[in-house]
């Protein structure tokens, strides 16, 4: 997989990847109507676009021959009381293609998102997932991030548990 920094020209495509990938993970356990109400207030190019031009997010984009299978998007912010840190970034989008799960893809992603992290001079990273989503969970623990705490996240009109993980950011590879 070739991972590249994503830039405005990547708006439209990333956001339709952006919304499949969502609404493939969370549709089966969600109602329609909370799924609409989130993807029609988050995804779409206008509001990619937005992202991309944001000086203080990093997006990255996987591709294999050319094709986007993968996604991630870190930025800077205040973490939650749980995460303790001098320069917290948060992993706030984390997406591979399903046809690509179990493959690598996601390992080496994690590995651009890591060095992203440290060049922008971060100590902590840390996410929030939902506390259903078990692949993820398992995932990231595999990656060295560790439960900090809960948080509540909105879906449409569903109050949902998110767990906050977190994890160093090493100096050197
Ligand atoms: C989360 C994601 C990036 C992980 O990438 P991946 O290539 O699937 O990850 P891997 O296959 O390397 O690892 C998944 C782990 O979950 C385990 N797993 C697989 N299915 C599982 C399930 N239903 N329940 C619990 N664990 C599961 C695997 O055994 C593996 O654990 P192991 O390495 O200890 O054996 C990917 O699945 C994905 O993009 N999912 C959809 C989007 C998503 O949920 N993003 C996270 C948003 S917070």
């Amino acid at each position: 997989v070739l991972i590249r920094r994503a830039t405005t020209a990547d708006a439209a495509a990333l956001a339709r990847f952006a919304e499949r990938t969502f609404v493939e993970t969370y549709s089966a356990q969600n109602t329609p109507d909370d799924m609409v109400a989130y993807v029609s207030a988050t995804f779409g190019e206008a509001h990619q676009r937005a992202e991309l031009e944001d000086a203080a997010r990093v997006t990255l984009l996987g591709e294999m021959d050319g094709t986007l299978v993968a996604y991630a998007q870190i930025r800077p912010g205040a973490p939650p009381a749980c995460v303790h840190a001098t320069c917290a970034l948060e992993l706030a989008r984390f997406y591979v293609d399903g046809a690509w799960h179990g493959r690598g893809v996601a390992h080496a992603l994690m590995d651009a998102v890591h060095d992203a992290a440290r060049a922008r001079g971060g100590d902590v990273l840390w996410l929030r997932v939902w506390e259903r989503n078990a692949r993820a969970i398992a995932f990231y623990r595999r990656c060295g991030f560790v439960d900090a705490g809960m948080q509540t996240f909105r879906l449409g009109r569903d109050v949902q548990r998110d767990r906050v993980m977190r994890r160093a950011v090493r100096r050197s590879r």
